[in-house]
């Protein structure tokens, strides 16, 4: 395995144990378990930080379809701002001044835009060409 492809993978590893960890968070929040779930919304926030340190560096050895980046762009751009959506309004929740409903929503736009990242993110991957 060359540099490339060892980077690559750890592109793919990160954001599958990130998947996981969101998932887990997500479960905890549902069941009520609000510490277990805020701890795990901090691991999966470190997991998507190494995720995105990984893509930017895999985007460093291969190049790809413009038009499949021109789209992808966007969404992951959008997918990363709109964390803030979920962790401000489950900050303000956990502190009494939202209700529920709100975070709700918010995380239905953040899935919506983390959703959409990764499908057009694993179609521009399937493009790739070593530099
Ligand atoms: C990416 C960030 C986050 C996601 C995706 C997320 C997701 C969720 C989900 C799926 C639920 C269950 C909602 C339901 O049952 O309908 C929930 C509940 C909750 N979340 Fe979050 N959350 C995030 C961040 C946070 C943060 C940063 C805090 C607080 C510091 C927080 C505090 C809470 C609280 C207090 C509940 C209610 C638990 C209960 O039923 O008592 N969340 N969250």
């Amino acid at each position: 395995m060359n540099e490339a492809q060892r980077t690559l993978a750890s592109f793919v590893g990160a954001y599958g144990v990130t998947g996981v960890l969101l998932f887990t968070a997500m479960l905890l929040g549902h069941k009520g378990r609000v510490s277990a779930h805020i701890f795990f919304i901090v691991l999966f926030l470190a997991g998507f930080g190494a995720t995105l340190y990984f893509a930017e560096r895999t985007g460093s050895y291969y190049s790809f379809d413009a038009h499949a980046k021109a789209i992808h762009m966007p969404c992951a751009y959008a997918g990363t701002l709109s964390a803030l959506l979920p962790v401000g309004s489950g900050l303000l929740h956990w502190r009494k001044k939202a209700p529920l409903l709100v975070h709700r929503v918010a995380i239905v736009l953040f899935l919506v835009a983390f959703v959409a990242a990764s499908g057009t993110g694993i179609y521009m991957v399937t493009t790739r060409v070593a530099r």
